[in-house]
């Protein structure tokens, strides 16, 4: 690794990032718009869990079943301003929390998006502890198409460590084994870099992928945020990020013989569905508490409180707290780092929306090997993977950071 280049990736995503995610109050109801061609994505978030996992930095509470009952009444109420104000979905991304963790009304809320919208792809996250034969066959009736199973790690010693105590290695493994083949795609998520995690354990990993038959693993490199990252670096050693290349390496000689990489942490064998929708839909809607939308170079950002989100939607309103305008200059690095990560980016695409507004990045990504061009597309190359993941992980540190903020502020 460049360590140099490392530490100016960081340095410069960083501050960009948090340039980029320094958000104003409120919102304008009018830059709403739907527009058919840029076919947004919606995106659900369901925030509560049955148990949290010390480490993680999404928004996430208590499971409460009073509390889920009234937020996802809200949730219907949200859809239904959408679909008051024209929009069409037909992809949707069910991410969390826990989506899982009350099967009666997420299916209830399906069946009720379906009345209002044809959607032909359904991706939901679930923690295996939720999957049962009964689980998998109220999920396939539905019409899920994806399901996402975190997993994080199969050594029991690493998952007490992280403090996931949902579930033990041999139970993911056979619940695994009940989901397996039934969707047209089954992913597992992992995570990498964990302090008391060795190489050899991510090696074991791969080989549980191989084993289970999956369809699609992916690797998140561990991304506390600042809060979390204290506490983690007090219970255990330091993070060490220099040893991230190091399980990086050895992760893309893994998976590299029967799985191609469809973003720079995620593999799938042939072609599946992935769970960045910001990736697949340039353009996306966010609904529950803490969703971010992106539509016309515009950032909404929900209340992140879910009973403040139950509150703002008993009155039908919009529940954005906060939006963003971004310069044509920061919307096309988003868009640049965002089809990068998966992948490649097509140039008269990025020329369309964006000019020439990101030539000096693309000179720059070029010279240095991350990307390359063929035919009117930038690849990135193997070399490139690990950088522009870098800088995946960092604009996703700068979005922690930024929860938090919402957080400790009430948002
Ligand atoms: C929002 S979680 C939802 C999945 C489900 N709640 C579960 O844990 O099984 C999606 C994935 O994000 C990843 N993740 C959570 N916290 C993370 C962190 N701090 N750093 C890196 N990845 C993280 C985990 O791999 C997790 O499975
Ligand atoms: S990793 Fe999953 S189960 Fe654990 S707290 Fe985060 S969202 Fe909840």
């Amino acid at each position: 690794m460049n360590r140099l280049m490392a530490k100016t990736i960081e340095k410069i995503v960083v501050s960009e990032g948090n340039k980029f995610l320094s958000l104003d109050k409120g919102f304008l109801e009018s830059d709403l718009i739907y527009s058919q061609r840029r076919n947004p994505s919606l995106y659900v978030h369901i925030p509560f869990c049955k148990m949290l996992c010390p480490y993680c930095s999404f928004n996430r509470y208590p499971y409460k079943e009073e509390l889920a009952k009234s937020y996802y009444k809200a949730l219907k109420k949200e859809l239904v301003l959408y679909k008051n104000k024209g929009f069409q979905f037909d992809e949707v991304y069910f991410g969390g929390g826990t989506p899982t963790v009350n099967l009666d009304l997420l299916v209830d809320f399906v069946e009720f998006l379906k009345s209002l919208f044809s959607i032909t792809q359904i991706s939901i996250e679930a923690n295996p502890s939720d999957i049962t034969k009964e689980s998998v066959k109220r999920l396939k009736s539905i019409g899920v198409t994806r399901l996402s199973i975190g997993v994080q790690s199969f050594k029991d010693s690493v998952l007490k460590e992280m403090g996931r105590h949902s579930h033990t290695s041999r139970e993911a493994q056979d619940n695994i084994k009940l989901a397996s083949g039934h969707f047209k795609t089954v992913n597992i998520d992992f995570i990498f870099n964990f302090p008391s995690q060795t190489i050899e354990d991510i090696v074991s990993d791969v080989n549980f992928v191989n084993e289970l038959g999956v369809d699609q693993a992916t690797f998140y490199p561990l991304m506390p945020s600042p809060h979390k990252k204290t506490k983690i670096e007090r219970k255990f050693n330091s993070i060490d990020t220099h040893r991230e290349y190091s399980f990086y390496k050895k992760l893309l000689s893994c998976v590299g013989n029967s799985f191609t990489p469809s973003t720079c942490w995620c593999f799938s064998k042939g072609t599946h569905t992935i769970d960045e929708y910001i990736i697949n839909h340039p353009e996306y809607i966010g609904i529950g508490a803490g969703s971010i939308g992106f539509i016309q170079d515009t950032f909404f950002v929900n209340t992140f409180s879910p009973e403040n989100y139950i509150s703002l939607l008993s009155d039908s309103k919009f529940p954005i707290v906060m939006s963003k305008k971004a310069s044509k200059k920061e919307s096309a690095r988003y868009y640049m780092l965002t089809q990068l990560f998966g992948m490649k980016m097509n140039e008269k695409e990025l020329k369309e929306r964006y000019g020439s507004a990101i030539n000096s990045e693309l000179l720059a990504l070029s010279a240095t090997g991350m990307i390359n061009k063929k035919n009117g597309v930038y690849h990135t190359t193997q070399s490139g993977m690990f950088y522009i993941g870098l800088m995946m992980k960092q604009f996703f540190t700068s979005l922690n950071g930024l929860r938090e903020i919402c957080i400790s502020n009430k948002y």
